[in-house]
C-alpha cells in the first residue's frame, strides 16, 4: 500500500449506471493518457470485475468498492466481505459514507470494524466523515467530526492509520449543490490533521491524504484543490460525466 500523501480524485458512482454505461464512462475518462494524479473508480459491486478489466493495466488508476462487511464470511445475507473484494482485485473501499450512516444505520463501531477489516486485507479504506447542517448551525461541526474520527480510528496502530485515506464530506454539501467554501473546507481539513496527530503522531497526520467531498464540480474544483490541506476530492454527481470528471482531475 502506498504511504505517501498524494493527490487523489475519487469517483463515487453510488447506485448509478448500468455496466455498459460504466464501461463507456471509464473508457472515455481513460482516453486521457496523462493523468496528473491518482484516479479512483468506485462503481457498484456488480460492476467491479468488468471495470477492473479496463483499469488494471493503467498506472495511477485504482478500483474501490462503496462498502464492505467486516466479517470475512458467514450468514450475512446481501453483504460483501473484504476477502471477496480483494479476490476481485479491488484496492480501496469507501467506509462510513454519510448515506451509509444515515440510510443504512452504519454506526461508528461498525465503521471502525470495517476499517480494520480493510487494513487486514491490504485494502485502503477511504474513511468518510462530516457534520450535518444542524450541527454546523449549532457550531458543533468540529466536535462532531472529532468524535467520528476518534471512533473510526479506535484501536488502530500508527502504521495502520498511515494507510487510511480520509475524506471530509459535510452532509449539507452532498448532492445539494451547496459546496463548503474553500475557507470552511481548509479550516476543517486542518482540524482533521490535528485530530489524526493526537490519535497517532504529527508525522502520520502530515503524511495522510485528506479528500474533500460534497458537490465538487468543474466550477469549484481548482479553488478547493488549491487549499494546502486538501489533497483531492471524492466526487459523486460530477463523476458520472467524463468531461466533468476530467475537468476536476485537470484542476489538480
Ligand atoms: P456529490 O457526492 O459530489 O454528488 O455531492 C459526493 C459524495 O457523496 O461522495
Amino acid at each position: 500500500m502506498s504511504k505517501n500523501r498524494r493527490k487523489i480524485i475519487a469517483a463515487n458512482w453510488k447506485m448509478n449506471l448500468t455496466i455498459g454505461q460504466g464501461k463507456e464512462l471509464v473508457h472515455n475518462i481513460l482516453k486521457e493518457k496523462d493523468l496528473p494524479c491518482e484516479v479512483v473508480f468506485a462503481p457498484p459491486f456488480t460492476h467491479l470485475s468488468e471495470i477492473k478489466k479496463i483499469t488494471s493495466d493503467r498506472d495511477k488508476v485504482f478500483l474501490a468498492a462503496q462498502n464492505c462487511h467486516h466479517e470475512s464470511s458467514g450468514a450475512f445475507t446481501g453483504e460483501i466481505s473484504t476477502d471477496m473484494l480483494k479476490d476481485m482485485g479491488v484496492q480501496m473501499v469507501i467506509v462510513g459514507h454519510s448515506e451509509r450512516r444515515e440510510l443504512f444505520g452504519d454506526t461508528g463501531k461498525w465503521i471502525n470494524q470495517k476499517i480494520k477489516a480493510c487494513l487486514k486485507r491490504n485494502l485502503q479504506p477511504i474513511f468518510c466523515f462530516g457534520e450535518k447542517l444542524e450541527q454546523r448551525e449549532q457550531n458543533q461541526h468540529f466536535e462532531t467530526v472529532g468524535k467520528q474520527i476518534k471512533e473510526g480510528l479506535s484501536g488502530l496502530s500508527e502504521a495502520q492509520i498511515q494507510d487510511v485515506i480520509f475524506a471530509y464530506e459535510p452532509v449539507w454539501a452532498i448532492g445539494t449543490g451547496h459546496t463548503a467554501t474553500p475557507g470552511q473546507a481548509e479550516e476543517m481539513h486542518q482540524f482533521v490533521r490535528e485530530e489524526i496527530s493526537s490519535t497517532s503522531s504529527d508525522q502520520v497526520a502530515r503524511s495522510v491524504p485528506i479528500l474533500y467531498g460534497g458537490s465538487v464540480k468543474p466550477a469549484n474544483a481548482s479553488e478547493l484543490l488549491s487549499c494546502p490541506n486538501i489533497d483531492g476530492a471524492l466526487v459523486g454527481g460530477a463523476s458520472l460525466k467524463a468531461n466533468d470528471f476530467l475537468s476536476i482531475v485537470a484542476a489538480v
